[in-house]
Parts: C-alpha cells; sequence; structure tokens
C-alpha cells in the first residue's frame, strides 16, 4: 500500500507561506506574492520554513551561497542522501505555487514518513536554493548553479541588482550567509516536485506530468545608446532612437519564432524595457532590455541566438545607434534520468494518477542537480491554462497532493537503493 500525505496541511503550508510577501495586485484585485530573491520578505519565508525544517527534527545547515538544507537521518550513515528540493524566492509577480510546493511538498512528505515512523537506508535532504528565479540578480538557478559548480562562489557574490546591490553583502544583511562549503554535497538522486507553469497537463485532462528533461534557455542583457532629443523638432532622419531599436529587436525575435527556422518550439521574450529619459517628448537616448530565448534543439538555440546578434548589427546601422550586449544566463537542453522516470511513472501507477512524459518550458533547480547525480522532475497541472509569474497562479489541493503523492512514493524508493 502506498503511502500518502496530508494534503490538508502541505495545503496550510503553502497558504501560509504565500501570505509572506502578499500584495494585492492593482488591475484585477487578486492577491499576488512578491519574494525577490534576498529581500525582507525573502528573509521571513527563509524564516518560516527553516522553522518548520527544525520542528520536523531535521538537522538545518546553510551553505555560503544562502541555500538551506534540512537533513533526516538514515539507517545508514555513510550513505549519500537522496535530495529533495526547489526554491522559495519568487518573480515580483507570483503566486504561491512556483517553487514552494517542491519545498513544502518535500517538507510534508518527511512529515509523513516521521508520523508513520518509516526509515529509509540512505539520508533525505530537503533543500531550497537562494535565487532560482533570477529576477534580481540577473541569472537564474543562481543557488544550485553555484553548488553543483557552474557558477564560481566569488562570481555569484559580485553579481548586482538594479541598484547595484551585490549578493554578498544582501545575503549577510538577511543573516543566509552560511558556512557549509560549496562542493562536498554529492547525492545519490535529486527529485523535485513542481507546478508545470504551462496548459499542457490540464489540456489533456491528466493530473501529473513526469518530466524528460528542460529546454535549452539563454539571456541577454541590452545597452542600447542612441540620442535623446527633441520629439517636435527633431526631423526624422536625424534621430537616433534607442526605443524604436529595441522594438525592431522585440519585432524580430516574434518574426524568428513564427518563421519556423528554429524548430516549432523556439521562444523569445523581451521581458524588460526601459528606456532613458522616459518622457512623453523626448527620443529616447538609452533603453536597457533584456531578452530570454529558449529551444528544446540545441543547435537550434545556437542558430538562433547567432542571427539574433547578426541583427544586432543591422540595427546598429539602420538606427544610428550602438548595441552593447552580454549573456546573462546560458544552460543546454536536459535530459532527466530514465530508471527515476519509471520510478516515478510507477508510483503514479500506484496511486491511480493519469500521467504522461513532459518536457519543462521553465528553468529549474533540478535542471543544476542532473550534472552531478542522478535527477528528475514530477509535475502537477494548474488552473487558468496553467498560468504562471502571476497572481492568477493556482493549483489545487487535490492536484498537488497528487504530485506529492507520487514523490513519496519515488523519494521511499529512491532512499532504499
Ligand atoms: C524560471 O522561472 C524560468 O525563467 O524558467
Ligand atoms: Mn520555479
Ligand atoms: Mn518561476
Amino acid at each position: 500500500m502506498a503511502q500518502t500525505i496530508d494534503s490538508k496541511r502541505l495545503y496550510g503550508a503553502l497558504q501560509e507561506l504565500g501570505d509572506i510577501g502578499s500584495y494585492t495586485d492593482a488591475t484585477t484585485g487578486l492577491v499576488g506574492v512578491n519574494r525577490l530573491a534576498l529581500t525582507d520578505s525573502d528573509r521571513d519565508g527563509r524564516r518560516l520554513v527553516t522553522g518548520w525544517f527544525k520542528e520536523a527534527g531535521l538537522s538545518v545547515s546553510i551553505d555560503a551561497i544562502g541555500n538551506v538544507y534540512a537533513r533526516r537521518d538514515g539507517t545508514d550513515a555513510d550513505a549519500a542522501p537522496v535530495m529533495m528540493g526547489s526554491h522559495i524566492d519568487s518573480v515580483p509577480t507570483a503566486g504561491k505555487f512556483d517553487g514552494c510546493l517542491g519545498v513544502l511538498g518535500a517538507l510534508e512528505a518527511v512529515r509523513t514518513l516521521n508520523e508513520k515512523n518509516i526509515t529509509t537506508k540512505r539520508p533525505i535532504v530537503i533543500a531550497f536554493f537562494t535565487d532560482e528565479e533570477g529576477c534580481r540578480f540577473g541569472t537564474d538557478m543562481l543557488g544550485s548553479a553555484v553548488a553543483t559548480g557552474r557558477i564560481p562562489l566569488d562570481e555569484a557574490y559580485a553579481k548586482c541588482d538594479r541598484d547595484g546591490i551585490s549578493v554578498k553583502s544582501e545575503l549577510e544583511r538577511i543573516g543566509f550567509l552560511g558556512e557549509e562549503p560549496i562542493g562536498p554535497l554529492k547525492p545519490h538522486a535529486y527529485l523535485e516536485c513542481h507546478i508545470e507553469q504551462g496548459p499542457l497537463l490540464k489540456s489533456k485532462d491528466l493530473d501529473l506530468g513526469v518530466v524528460t528533461g528542460v529546454q535549452a534557455i539563454c539571456w541577454h542583457e541590452l545597452l542600447i545608446k542612441g540620442r535623446s532629443a527633441h520629439a517636435g523638432t527633431t526631423p526624422m532622419s536625424f534621430r537616433k532612437d534607442a526605443g524604436v531599436a529595441s522594438a525592431k529587436i522585440n519585432l524580430r525575435m516574434r518574426e524568428m519564432t513564427a518563421s519556423g527556422d528554429y524548430g516549432p518550439d523556439m521562444r523569445a521574450t523581451m521581458g524588460a524595457i526601459r528606456p532613458t529619459p522616459d518622457m512623453i517628448n523626448v527620443v529616447p537616448g538609452t533603453v536597457t532590455c533584456t531578452v530570454d530565448l529558449r529551444n528544446p534543439d540545441d543547435d537550434a538555440m545556437k542558430r538562433q541566438e547567432e542571427d539574433l546578434i547578426a541583427f544586432y548589427k543591422e540595427v546598429e546601422k539602420e538606427e544610428g545607434v550602438s548595441i552593447e550586449w552580454k549573456r546573462a544566463a546560458q544552460t543546454p537542453r536536459i535530459r532527466f534520468n530514465e530508471s527515476i522516470q519509471e520510478t516515478i511513472s510507477r508510483s503514479a501507477d500506484d496511486l491511480g494518477i493519469k500521467h504522461e512524459r513532459i518536457l519543462s518550458g521553465a528553468g529549474h533547480d533540478a535542471q543544476e542537480w542532473s550534472h552531478l547525480c542522478k535527477s528528475a522532475m514530477i509535475f502537477v497541472p494548474g488552473e487558468y491554462d496553467g498560468i504562471s509569474h502571476n497572481p492568477r497562479e493556482l493549483s489545487t489541493e487535490k492536484q498537488c497532493a497528487d504530485g506529492i503523492n507520487t514523490a513519496l512514493t519515488t523519494l521511499i524508493a529512491l532512499a532504499n537503493e
């Protein structure tokens, strides 16, 4: 008989954590969550969850990049642990589920094991990782990328937000600059449950997705310099309009996605566009903007990035502007471990949960751990087309429970290998 969690307790914990950093969206009246990494609200969320870890009898440690680990011993003290984790930082316009389900779901799994006096051979480590979203310090999966060796610690410490405040100083300020060194933790396996953040599972009437991998991601930050000038008196032929330059790049990205030249699943977004001086009657002199490229195919990603960079040069000539760009993040297509995917499928079958394989469109901490140990993910569907990075984000108690029940069965199997 499969073990099952207390879904009410899990959902209650998600609501309670979701109250930290909550705000009311001005246009919709919906209550969202803003727990941007290493802000006071992130600190408050971290304290709440760390307290819950301790109440569950787990030993808590914090590493040098502020990742928090909570360990439940196994019967074999020397065995490598099974890690379950995700993140509790958020984009500024979030719901209550992105990342939090993975962390609080892991906690609920451990609470269930504790209550039922179930021991495992391997230790279990629950973790939440610093700045998975990348919204504040410019690169995604920061904490897990440092822990697993992709990003050097000093490089991470030096990253700054828009106000020039560094990762290291914020870690110190909120009291989460930990002492555990980076490096020695090498789990036996890593498992993460997350909301799908898209419409596919719900549209197919599925209860769960067994995640096959994550598509490639590439982020650019652009500084476009033109010349600010009077909107009424400056003839069009005299302008160096940084706003038009950014618009051309944005439209070119849309054309590239529609062309099919980079496969059917290319995605491209200019999510941040900031003109200066930002005035109705002034031609924008500079624009800083971002480019987010995704593609499940590494070769297509390479071509789409090269072609876009070549287009920056064309825009420089056409608009008389200069474009400086830097790559802020880049991760390849990831394939998750096949045998864990099979264990997840079997666990879902045992629980009567309808599932299918699915590729992740979003980036996740699991992709970083997949470089160190066998790793896999479980997705649960969301309501409202699975909308996410939006206060309307919602997965029901049943949807969350299906994911964490499947994760619990999978966790028990992995922790006894
Ligand atoms: C993480 O949320 C991402 O941008 O994929
Ligand atoms: Mn997430
Ligand atoms: Mn997210």
